[in-house]
């Protein structure tokens, strides 16, 4: 694993803070979007000249993402989503994915970010979605938090996603112990969908990309695939299991010099 220092606004974390890059508006930027400010666009660009692909893989790790909203929807039968580390609005969000299916699902967005919960809140003026400031390592204050119970009956199975974002906890910080918590609070019939950067595609620059998250609000941690699968605990995984996010499900095929994609993306079920 790869594991870099990083830090949090921690005496006002409902501030937004543009000293340094965020990943929410890092990746906003790499989605080419306008949330975003100079000192993340500075951070974006650095790590696009370490990881040239990334452009490429964020919008990868976007379709497998509504790749699979769609498969837990339409196949899973779901219809409640709690979506955390969500980020920055960006169409098709998740709701309007899973809607265009069973227009009846409904969907809690949290983030530990304050610029994601600001804009958001465009997004949370029906009843059947909401969006919660909180943090993935805090899983209970997320299970108890009274806006995710109001709309996600935790009697009847959730999709919990977890897509881009385990990666930017630590692990001295218990990500295992963290998405254990997350999984033990769903019943049977429940999907976990979650996808995760990994050093194993491109070893040679794995510290490079890495490292420009060293200033930033939290830090990269690239995992390998045993670590990544772990994740999953006894859920069944759907096939193919975990894989590239190119290679989970494809809809269209790759052009044949497209760069390898460094996340790793499944989907799992849990059957008992
Ligand atoms: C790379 S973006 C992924 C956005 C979206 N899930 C997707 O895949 O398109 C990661 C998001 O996770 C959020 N995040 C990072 N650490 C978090 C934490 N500890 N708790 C909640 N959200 C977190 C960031 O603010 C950011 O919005």
């Amino acid at each position: 694993m790869t594991s870099l220092s990083g830090g949090g606004n921690a005496a006002h974390p409902d501030r937004i803070d543009t000293s340094r890059p965020h990943p929410a508006r890092m990746y906003d930027y790499f989605l080419g979007g306008k949330d975003n400010y100079e000192v993340d666009q500075r951070a974006a660009e650095q790590f696009m000249k370490a990881a040239p692909e990334v452009r490429e893989g964020v919008l990868a790790n976007r379709h497998f993402m509504h790749r699979a909203v769609r498969h837990v929807v339409a196949e899973g039968g779901v219809r409640q989503i709690l979506d955390v580390g969500t980020g920055l609005p960006t169409e098709p969000n998740v709701h309007q994915v899973a809607r265009s299916l069973a227009p009846e699902t409904r969907v809690a967005y949290v983030d530990n970010d304050p610029i994601v919960a600001a804009h958001s809140r465009v997004l949370s003026d029906d009843p059947d979605t909401t969006v919660v400031l909180a943090d993935l390592r805090d899983p209970r204050a997320i299970l108890d938090h009274p806006q995710v119970r109001a709309v996600i009956d935790f009697d009847r199975p959730v999709a919990l996603m977890l897509v881009a974002v385990v990666h930017f906890v630590a692990d001295a910080e218990d990500p295992a112990g963290v998405v254990a918590t997350l999984r033990d609070a769903l019943p049977v019939g429940s999907y976990l969908v979650l996808s995760h950067a990994t050093g194993d595609v491109h070893e040679d620059r794995r510290e490079g990309a890495a490292a420009v998250y060293d200033n930033a609000s939290a830090s990269l941690h690239l995992r390998p695939h045993a670590a990544v699968r772990d994740l999953f605990g006894d859920f069944t995984m759907v096939e193919p299991g975990l894989v590239r996010v190119t290679d989970w499900r494809p809809e269209e095929e790759r052009r044949p010099d497209a760069p390898p994609i460094g996340i790793y993306g499944g989907v799992a079920r849990k059957d008992a």
